[in-house]
């Protein structure tokens, strides 16, 4: 049988989204997390502000909607997870499925960890609340802290991921669906509240004046702007969700009769504005109480805490809902990591008609998420004293080699370790082999127009998508790629 011909012949099995709006909640839910809080803010505040919103903007449009619709069509399509999707279009391709799984792995690995971290301030708070000194003494300090808190750093790892098990056990409708409905309206309302509360700080205009004055100077040289476009990518992959089979199983569970190509834009679309929102509460934040833009990965937890202790005892009670606001984003985001596993699971099962049990299959999954966290969470982000080594550590290399620029950035700590691979290899290699697979094998015309059709809605951007699909993400994912393989690995080594 031809691959066409195959595609003529997949049906759903398993159940669907109760409504276009619960699979809208939970796939903005997957696209909104820590990616849009934690990821964006501090990579715009360290990559040229303005520049790298513009750059990002484009990779959204030309990329991550084409790269949504062709994940959601798979999905629907076959009516199964990444890797039974592959197979099923074609036997050829299933290790692309595979390479989903192993992303949605590594991105497991830390993910829970800064979840758990998340976790901490929100309850650091909940206990200023009540009186009590929620941060050990540390006050502004804590983030400092709480990376040798090695105890604690375990039973927030772990109590996030029993949140996921729970959530997923519930199964799609009564687990996902239910708590996202709820979840992701009262997400965009808080940080609303901290945005209007943020920008009436003396200060705070400086901030805005960064994000939005227009400059160019990080693009004006070419290894700049591949610079620049590595990062946004990189962070579009990961705040869209793309890549790693968790918009695939989402779309396994969507009804024929909803329209994928408006699912494709409007997903991108929250996902963008939560991340703008996100940066217009931080970095103004920074700006007015006088903290670097550039701080890299503790922007959100440093900025932020100065911005509540400064408030008082009000600052208790808006830092507990800030935390409970970023926790609802996080868990929404890894109970699809979650679902992309499990899902790949089910079908085995459903395939080879054995009895199967999701929350056995949960269960496994978490655990084998909990093991790989462990070094996340105990290297204190590669202190040479943590008591779990960082890679470039155990490679026999130095803290003044790492404090010199030689060590790559894929080796200087296991978060960077597991974000590198997945969001700087994996997803784009994902997104590239997508976009050829179905721009020059499977055909736009013959894959995505009919699938999109059937709902009865008309598909209107096939021009755009097929060129998209054919050369503008297969280039831009080949540039990115040369970028991360360059900057994560190589660069450090000729210093
Ligand atoms: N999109 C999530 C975020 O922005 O935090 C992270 C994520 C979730 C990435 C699920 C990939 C994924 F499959």
């Amino acid at each position: 049988m031809s691959d066409n011909q195959h595609l003529e012949h997949m049906e759903h099995d398993r159940g669907t989204w109760g409504s276009n709006f619960g699979f809208l909640m939970a796939a903005v839910g997957s696209a909104v997390g820590l990616g849009n809080i934690w990821g964006f803010p501090y990579k715009m505040g360290s990559k040229g502000g303005f520049a790298f919103l513009i750059i990002y903007l484009l990779l959204v449009i030309f990329v991550g909607v084409v790269v949504m619709l062709g994940e959601l069509t798979i999905g629907r399509k076959t009516g199964k997870g990444a890797v039974g999707a592959y197979a099923a279009l074609s036997k050829k391709y299933k290790w692309v499925g595979y390479l989903g799984i192993l992303s949605a792995f590594t991105l497991l690995a830390f993910y829970n960890v800064l979840g758990g971290l998340v976790m901490r301030y929100m309850f650091g708070f909940l206990l200023q609340i009540m009186g009590v000194d929620g941060f050990s003494g540390a006050g502004m300090g804590f983030f400092g802290y709480i990376l040798y808190d090695y105890s604690g750093m375990i039973f927030f790892h772990v109590l996030f991921i029993v949140c996921n098990v729970v959530i997923v056990m519930g199964g799609i409708q009564g687990g996902i669906e239910k708590f996202c409905t709820v979840a992701m309206p009262a997400l965009f309302f808080m940080l609303l509240f901290v945005i209007i509360y943020v920008a009436f700080q003396p200060g705070a205009g400086e901030g805005y004046k960064f994000m939005l004055t227009p400059n160019f100077e990080p693009l004006s040289s070419f290894g700049g702007f591949i610079d620049v476009l590595k990062t946004a990518a990189g962070q579009m992959f990961f705040s869209l969700s793309l890549g790693m089979g968790a918009i695939i199983s989402y779309g396994s569970y969507l009804d024929k009769k909803e329209d994928l190509q408006k699912n494709s834009l409007i997903i991108p679309a929250c996902d963008t504005l939560i991340a703008v929102m996100a940066a217009c509460a931080i970095l103004p934040a920074c700006a007015a109480f006088n903290m670097e833009y550039a701080q890299g990965p503790g922007l959100l937890f440093n900025t932020m805490q100065n911005v509540f202790l400064s408030m008082g005892s009000f600052g208790n009670f808006v830092g507990f809902m800030f935390y409970f606001l970023v926790f609802i984003a996080a868990v929404t985001s890894s109970i699809s990591l979650f679902e992309a596993i499990v899902t790949w699971r089910l079908d085995v099962g459903i395939e080879k008609k054995q009895k199967v049990s999701r929350t056995k299959i949960m269960s496994i999954a978490a655990v084998c998420a909990f093991i790989v966290g462990i070094p996340v969470a105990l290297d204190a982000l590669g202190a040479a004293d943590a008591v779990v080594k960082a890679p470039y550590l155990l490679l026999g290399m130095t803290p003044e080699q790492l404090a010199a620029g030689q060590v790559p950035m894929a080796i200087d700590c296991w978060l960077d370790f597991f974000d590198v691979i997945s969001e700087g290899i994996f997803m784009p290699l994902g997104a590239l082999i997508m976009a050829v697979l179905i721009g020059w094998k499977w055909k736009t015309r013959n894959l995505i127009v009919p699938e999109c059709e059937i709902s009865g809605h008309k598909f209107w951007g096939y021009t755009f998508f097929d060129i998209c699909f054919k050369f503008i993400t297969p280039i831009g994912m080949i540039l990115v790629l040369g970028g991360q393989i360059y900057d994560f690995f190589i660069k450090a080594l000729i210093a």
